[in-house]
């Protein structure tokens, strides 16, 4: 690998595999700007920036002047952007990433933030006026912006907690003395703590006890930023400054994750059965193992939603296409009936690499050729990469004819009628993902050396066997170094090159926008032009897209896996903190870690702890790599009961996570969260990240460590009840230690003060469970008052004609539910379960009318009381306990 490491004359600033470095002492000796000529109109300020003194370029020439443009663009929101005049510098296309409107600026008399600045040196806040608390300010950190490197830098409070920034597999809360969070996608096998990964999150939330506030720098160029003690610093290698602070709020942290799904877009909504469970490995051999899989789950009564094939199915590893021999069409269109007809559905990897197969028939390469859709090298030839297929073109998703190219290769290969009717896509290696090594001068040769495609390592199966006998466009100016620009990033890929492993940094889309630039957007864009694929091929239903690479904004579009982790408890711990990356902070809620494992060898107890903790991600996927052992959750006895059990537990609660997502879908509320969300002012939450919530009233708190079954875990003060003996518990704000927790059981409590709306059973299919009964569970808080929502649609519509949307509360023993019951369920409600119930009461009363005995229980042990009601789910009721 090229290892190498120059220290530049008269400046302490060193490259070297492992990013550049610099003596923080030359970067504050940079002159900085002076403000000039401002002006300020309404809720705008503009004004001049002139470099204050002899430049100093440290990684390229100072640019001498700058346009300031501040706009308050609601009460919540500052949008602070410095762009240099002289040249249309790269910003991040609207059409990837639309920006709220700024058009209306509001009096910042009335905002709940305020810029301030100094004129010489320029400098910068933000002040959160109800508190006089300086957010964000770049005082006495000279800001550097020249043509391949941007420098902002901003002390931290003493007491700031920092989330986001990522993907990454760090701890949720950033260790804020020293972290290097690097933004650039890479293909990151085993997701190394630590390094950058697949997807680009410049976002952070700072939360204290005094409030949560939240900063977008919104640049799709490679990036690194410090956390050192006191201080965070961007260190950006192209685009603009181009910063979006948000209020968030003194006392409610989802405010700030609203405000942000303002800028970024709320998430996509997905179909009811993507909350089922999902199967997948990469390494099934042929249709007669995907076959016998849907089988045995089937025979082990764990509900199987959706199976999903990896590349396997393709012929030599060719997207859009099935190999003849082990996964022959008519053999896998008759899988895809048979799981259609049980109300199963069905998900097919599509990788964005397509084969580079001139003059073989190969239809997708040909017609993008037709087409010329191809990202393109300098001189204009195919970029070639080397992705599983062996050499490879990649789609240029800025190309006019790319959604066209795009969506009739979606018609033609997922067409019901003639192909494989998929439910939902899976899309992956979108970094883009190139296995080819530095410098790539022979990318035929090294296909050669790396077996590409591989051959098959079993024999072809019979292929006819009987199965389921069981059941802004700008060109870099020509100073611009886009493969060697002189920060170097802390790129973790090999060699630390920006091209290493992906697609050339200098290739260039049809809009002449350089990968230097739109790297980082790749995979959001491939699944833009899925999420239209789709829809056209399937008008009108709304769809699951499973992406691994994401830039801001990628959740209005698609869902996301953690990548390719391995079978370890690290990884197990770890994918919490993942989880809450990407639902909590970057509105990426349709997320999950590979359950069990991706690589490596999973054990019995690790998969049935996996499972459980599974259970509680959003989207709940077991995935394994073709060199692990098989590990759907049938393969043991510990893991299939864990399995089933907590399945239980999740296909019940569906419709309230269903509901969360629902809301989320409107308002960027999320849908799984730290503790500190909802214990804002608890110090002790702000660094858990091995418990969380799921929706906002259910506490998860697995076993975190291996062959162990105690666990400690928070309770905040509050009262909470045990998921499955409704018994109340007691918060105290202190570690509560836990025992006996065996290994098909995961720790699961309710919080207090939520009325929770269950489906009165689990059904072995999503389909099933919405013909199932409700049952409402009253868990009052420690003010012995209790609330919740149910949302409910058909499920599957863009649009839907009609929905229900009904409230439910509980306050002095009674319960009202009410609301709109346009969307007819068919199902009834059950019954109704108050928790922490006193003494039974003498008389229960449902709409007015006293509830016969028999239809009436109470249990001393657990001071529940269940009330039958058996009314059609088709209006409101109320129940009063006397
Ligand atoms: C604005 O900044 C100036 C200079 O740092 C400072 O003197 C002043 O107090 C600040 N005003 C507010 C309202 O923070
Ligand atoms: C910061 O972290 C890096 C990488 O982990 C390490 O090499 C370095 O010694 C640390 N520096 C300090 C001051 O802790
Ligand atoms: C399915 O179950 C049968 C019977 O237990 C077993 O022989 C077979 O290996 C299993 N196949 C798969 C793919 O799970
Ligand atoms: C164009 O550039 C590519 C990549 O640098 C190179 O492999 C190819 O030989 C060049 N083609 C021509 C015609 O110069
Ligand atoms: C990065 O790779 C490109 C393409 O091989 C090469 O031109 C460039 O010199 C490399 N830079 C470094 C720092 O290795
Ligand atoms: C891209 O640049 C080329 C060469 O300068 C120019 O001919 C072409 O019109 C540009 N295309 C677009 C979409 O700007
Ligand atoms: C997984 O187990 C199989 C068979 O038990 C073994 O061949 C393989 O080497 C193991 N893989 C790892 C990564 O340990
Ligand atoms: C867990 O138990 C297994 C089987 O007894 C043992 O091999 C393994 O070393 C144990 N792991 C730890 C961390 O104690
Ligand atoms: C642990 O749980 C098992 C099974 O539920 C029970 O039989 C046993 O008594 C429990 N042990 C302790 C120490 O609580």
């Amino acid at each position: 690998m090229g290892f190498f490491h120059v220290l530049l004359a008269s400046l302490a600033i060193s490259r070297a595999l492992g990013g550049t470095t610099v003596d923080p002492a030359v970067l504050a000796a940079c002159p900085g700007y002076t403000a000039s000529d401002v002006k300020v109109h309404g809720g705008t300020l503009t004004a001049s920036l002139k470099l204050a003194g002899k430049a100093c370029n440290v990684f390229g020439s100072d640019i001498p002047a700058l346009s300031l443009q501040v706009v308050y663009e609601t009460n919540n929101r500052i949008h602070v952007k410095i762009t240099d005049p002289s040249s249309a510098r790269y910003e991040v296309p609207e059409s990837v990433l639309p920006r709220p409107s700024g058009a209306n600026p509001v009096s910042p008399k009335s905002a709940a933030i305020k810029f301030n600045y100094t004129t010489s040196p320029f400098g910068f806040s933000i002040m959160r006026k109800s508190t006089s608390e300086v957010l964000f300010s770049t005082a006495s950190h000279p800001i550097i912006y020249e043509p391949q490197y941007l420098r902002v830098k901003t002390n931290l409070a003493p007491d700031a907690n920092i989330f986001g920034l990522g993907e990454h597999t760090n701890t949720f809360r950033l260790n804020p003395d020293n972290t290097t969070l690097t933004l650039w996608s890479r293909d990151a096998y085993g997701v190394p703590t630590g390094s950058n990964l697949y997807g680009n999150h410049p976002v952070y939330f700072e939360h204290r006890k005094t409030g949560t506030h939240a900063v977008l720098l919104l640049n799709s160029n490679g990036m690194d930023i410090k956390l050192t003690r006191g201080a965070l610093e961007y260190n950006v290698i192209g685009g603009v400054l181009d910063f979006y602070f948000l209020a968030g709020s003194q006392t409610d942290p989802t405010e700030a994750a609203k405000q942000y799904a303002e800028v970024v877009g709320t998430p996509a909504e997905v179909p009811y059965w993507s909350f089922g469970l999902h199967q997948c490995r990469f390494g099934y051999n042929n249709y007669i193992e995907v076959a016998d899989v849907i089988s045995n789950y089937s025979a082990a009564r764990i509900p199987l939603e959706t199976m999903w094939t990896d590349i396997d199915y393709m012929d030599r590893r060719r997207i859009m296409t099935v190999d003849p021999d082990y996964f022959p069409m008519n053999r896998m269109r008759e899988i895809v009936e048979h799981l259609h007809s049980q109300d199963q559905r069905f998900v097919l990897m599509t990788d964005p690499a397509v084969g580079y197969l001139p003059d073989q028939g190969y239809g997708p390469y040909d017609r993008g050729t037709a087409d010329d859709i191809w990202l393109k090298n300098a001189n204009g030839s195919q970029h070639l990469g080397l992705v599983w297929p062996g050499v490879t073109v990649y789609p240029d998703w800025f190309h006019p004819k790319i959604q066209d190219y795009w969506s009739n290769e979606f018609e033609l290969f997922y067409n019901p009628e003639t192909g494989l009717d998929i439910d939902g896509a899976w899309i992956d290696m979108n970094e883009p993902s190139s296995f080819c090594d530095l410098p790539c001068t022979n990318p035929f040769q090294q296909a050669v050396k790396q077996a590409l495609p591989p051959p098959r390592s079993t024999l072809p199966p019979p292929p006819d066997a009987p199965i389921f006998v069981n059941s802004i466009p700008v060109r870099h100016s020509k100073r611009d170094d886009l493969l060697t620009p002189q920060y170097s990033i802390n790129n973790a890929a090999p060699g630390g090159n920006l091209s290493s492993k992906t697609a050339f940094t200098d290739t260039v889309h049809a809009n002449n926008l350089t990968e230097y630039d739109t790297h980082n957007l790749y995979g959001t864009m491939m699944s833009v032009a899925t999420q239209q694929a789709m829809l056209a091929r399937r008008p009108g239903l709304r769809t699951l897209i499973i992406t691994r690479s994401t830039f801001a904004g990628a959740g209005a579009h698609v869902g996301k896996w953690l990548g390719d982790n391995f079978s370890t408890w690290d990884h197990y711990r770890r994918s919490i903190a993942g989880m809450l990356g990407m639902a909590t902070i970057y509105q990426v809620p349709m997320v999950g870690a590979d359950i069990c494992g991706y690589a490596q060898n999973t054990t019995e107890t690790l998969c049935a702890r996996w499972a459980m903790l599974g259970a509680f991600y959003p989207f709940m996927r077991n995935h394994n790599s073709d060199t692990s052992n098989s590990q759907e959750f049938y393969r043991w006895p510990l893991t299939t009961e864990a399995a089933k059990n907590v399945l239980d537990m999740r296909y019940r609660l569906l419709d309230y996570i269903y509901t969360s997502f629902h809301e989320a879908s409107l308002q960027g509320t999320p849908v799984v969260s730290p503790l500190w969300f909802k214990y804002p002012k608890d110090a002790a939450t702000y660094p858990i990240d091995l418990q969380w919530l799921y929706g906002d009233s259910i506490l998860v708190s697995p076993v975190t460590e291996e062959n162990s079954t105690s666990v400690s875990i928070y309770l905040p003060k509050d009262i909470f009840y045990d998921f499955l003996t409704l018994t109340p518990v007691r918060g105290t704000g202190a570690p509560v230690l836990l025992t006996n927790v065996s290994f098909t059981e995961i720790p699961v409590h309710i919080k207090g003060g939520a009325v929770l709306p269950l489906r009165a059973k689990s059904t072995m299919t999503t389909s099933e469970l919405r013909e199932t009964d409700f049952e409402f569970v009253v868990a009052p808080g420690t003010d012995g008052k209790a609330e919740g929502h149910l949302y409910i649609d058909d499920g599957v519509s863009v649009d839907q004609a009609a929905a229900t949307e009904v409230a439910m509360h509980y306050k002095y023993g009674t319960l009202v539910v009410s609301g709109n019951f346009g969307f007819k369920t068919g199902v009834n409600t059950a019954r109704v379960r108050f928790l922490n119930v006193a003494k039974a009461p003498a008389v229960v009363l449902l709409n007015g009318k006293v509830v016969a005995r028999k239809s009436v229980s109470y249990s001393k042990a657990t001071k529940v009381l269940d009330v039958a009601v058996g009314l059609p789910f088709t209006r409101g009721f109320t129940v009063t306990l006397l």
